[in-house]
């Protein structure tokens, strides 16, 4: 089965082709990281706006990469939610155009569980790979789930404060560092001593699933301030320094993760497989982390597929699809009855059984 995959959520416009799920076919994608640089920012209005530039010759580019008609096409996958209101809407209605001119399902899609079956791409399914336990990290949400198939995520657990993604980009932002900060900070983390300056440890308590980033950033700051005050560099933070405050964060917001995944293992020894996505999951130290301290086989995605794409997209719709459909719930005709969503479901996700 050929789904096409819309992704529209932030601040790159994707469109991919998937088979069955995991065979990617084509996955195109364009930044709009140019457009909001002036800004300092993601600019809602302008990523609207650039998503609707983008958006029809990313699904022709898609279409003639995989060499497929757009009449080949099986069923529409697209981002719902969560993201920017304006940019998803531009999403949201191409798909609903497309499906309804092509006369062929339209699958809306969470974004967040989306990123999961990044780590799944080109990993062909087989029947004893669930229960798994899944990570999401990326610059909104650090969310760990327990799945009993491709369409159950049940939340474990979530950020009490700031994400993990959004704490590296935070940190640079203190040390200076540009946006986004996590590949800097990974790339200065390299030279530094992990161990030199001491970082508070995050939530210890082994009772408590959730993960918090806010004191870590705090404690930072706070750093930052003493060696200003202290030194005679314009930025208080001299370059070999600079490498251990990045080695010593990385290390505690990397480890802060592994611990919980370590302890909810414990808790659900029945796992098969980890499943770790978002655009923190590029980060090499966590995969190593993850390869030292985590007793189950860990799958991470390609490069390529840890930051936002429309693959993801298309595989997870491919999954809801495939329920919808042995349960007769297809959204074919249901166009109207549904719209873009700005917020994770965090509820309905801590509920599922
Ligand atoms: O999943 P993503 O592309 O977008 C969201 O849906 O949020 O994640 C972006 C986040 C940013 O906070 C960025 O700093 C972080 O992922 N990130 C990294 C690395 N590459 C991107 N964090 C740590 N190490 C990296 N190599
Ligand atoms: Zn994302």
């Amino acid at each position: 089965m050929l789904i096409l995959g819309i992704e529209s959520s932030c601040d790159e416009t994707a469109v991919a082709l998937v088979a069955d799920g995991c065979r990617v076919r084509s996955s195109v994608v364009a930044s709009q990281f140019a457009a909001h640089l002036p800004f300092g920012g993601v600019v809602p209005e302008v990523a609207a706006r650039e998503h609707l530039r983008a958006i029809d010759p990313l699904f022709h580019q898609a279409l003639a990469e995989a060499q497929i008609q757009a009449h080949e096409i099986d069923a529409v996958a697209v981002t719902q939610g969560p993201g920017l209101i304006g940019a998803l809407l531009v999403g949201v209605a191409y798909a609903k155009g497309l499906a309804l001119g092509l006369g062929k399902p339209l699958v809306p899609v969470d974004h967040v569980q989306a990123h999961v079956h990044g780590a799944l791409l080109g990993v062909p399914p087989t029947a004893d790979f669930y229960p798994a336990l899944a990570l999401v990290v990326s610059g909104g949400h650090t969310n760990l789930y327990r799945m009993r198939g491709p369409t159950h995520f049940h939340l474990l657990a979530c950020s009490v404060d700031d994400a993990c993604g959004e704490s590296f980009d935070k940190v640079a932002k203190i040390l200076g560092l540009g946006y986004p900060g996590g590949p800097v900070i990974e790339r200065l983390a390299e030279g530094g001593d992990r161990n030199r300056i001491a970082m508070p440890h995050m939530v210890q308590q082994k009772n408590r699933m959730e993960f918090s980033y806010s004191g870590l950033k705090t404690h930072l700051s706070n750093l930052v301030q003493q060696a200003k005050a202290t030194a005679d560099l314009a930025s208080g933070v001299g370059p070999s320094q600079l490498a251990d405050i990045c080695a010593a964060f990385q290390e505690e917001a990397l480890g802060q993760i592994v611990r919980k995944l370590v302890a909810a293992l414990r808790l659900h020894p029945e796992t098969k497989h980890v499943l770790v996505a978002g655009g923190v999951a590029a980060n090499q130290r966590f995969r190593a982390l993850m390869a030292e301290q985590v007793p189950r086989p860990a799958l991470f995605p390609a490069q390529a597929y840890c930051s936002d794409n429309a693959a993801m997209i298309a595989a997870y719709g491919f999954h809801v699809w495939q329920q919808e459909h042995s349960q007769g719930q297809g959204q074919a005709d249901a166009l109207h009855e549904w719209d873009a969503y700005s917020r994770y479901q965090f509820a309905r996700a801590k509920n599922a059984t």
